[in-house]
């Protein structure tokens, strides 16, 4: 039976990478983009490819994008969509920390109506506080408030019967990540792919990196 893939974020970088591969891998997948009628390079991936429109803080659009999935099975929800440097402190928070938690919650039903039940929130290595000292700033704050909220709702989930984890994608040659970063945006969502195929129960409630390694908190 065909499985079905929701990548939150799918206009730019790893989230459109993820489609990309989850289509061609002959998954049915849906994506949201900010803004539904320029939704650039997503649209013309071949595949079952449905996109909806997602501002990520947008309740209206949230509701919209539940309505639209009310009866649709959901057997890997990536979260991806996120904001780094450039934007203010409250919007960095609210993109990175608080939606995926909001978004995850609002389609852990559809998750849990699924054969597979996995999900994963991208989160980043700069949101780890072991080892480190000093401020961690915005974006890594911001991650780091994202792990506390998973951690926290990481029972719950799974007394839902989800497999939930937190991701870092590697530093990875997208926007965000600039020209010079080591790991290829393909090779991160196909590290990040692999891990979701390998989800078992164990993994549930960690943080894992996109090449398979626990990363600690
Ligand atoms: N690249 C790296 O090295 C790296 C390292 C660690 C973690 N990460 C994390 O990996 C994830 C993906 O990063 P990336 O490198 O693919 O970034 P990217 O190329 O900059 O793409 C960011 C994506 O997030 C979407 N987005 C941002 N704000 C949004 C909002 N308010 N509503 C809806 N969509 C929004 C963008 O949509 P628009 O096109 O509409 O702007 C775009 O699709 C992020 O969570 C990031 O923090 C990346």
């Amino acid at each position: 039976m065909t499985s079905t893939a929701l990548i939150i974020g799918a206009s730019r970088g790893i989230g459109l990478e993820l489609v990309t591969q989850y289509a061609g891998a002959g998954w049915t997948v849906h994506g949201t983009t900010r803004s539904i009628d320029q939704p650039g390079p997503v649209a013309s991936i071949a595949g079952d490819i449905t996109l909806h429109q997602l501002e990520v803080r947008s309740e209206k659009d949230l509701r919209q994008l539940r309505a639209s999935l009310i009866d649709t099975p959901i057997d890997v929800l990536i979260h991806s969509a996120g904001v780094y440097r450039n934007t203010p402190r409250d919007e960095i928070m609210a993109v990175n920390a608080e939606a995926p938690i909001r978004i995850a919650e609002a389609l852990l039903e559809n998750v849990a109506a699924s054969n597979l039940r996995r999900l994963a929130l991208i989160t980043s290595q700069l949101g780890a506080r072991r080892g480190r000292t000093g401020s961690l700033g915005d974006y890594g704050d911001s991650k780091a408030a994202l792990n506390d909220a998973f951690r926290a709702r990481a029972s719950e989930w799974a007394a839902r019967g989800v497999r939930a984890i937190v991701i870092h994608p590697g530093w990875v040659s997208t926007d965000m990540g600039g020209a010079s970063a080591p790991v290829s945006v393909h090779d991160s969502a196909w590290g990040i792919r692999n891990v979701m195929d390998s989800l078992t129960a164990e993994m549930h409630g960690r943080f894992w990196t996109w090449d398979g390694r626990e990363h600690e908190w």
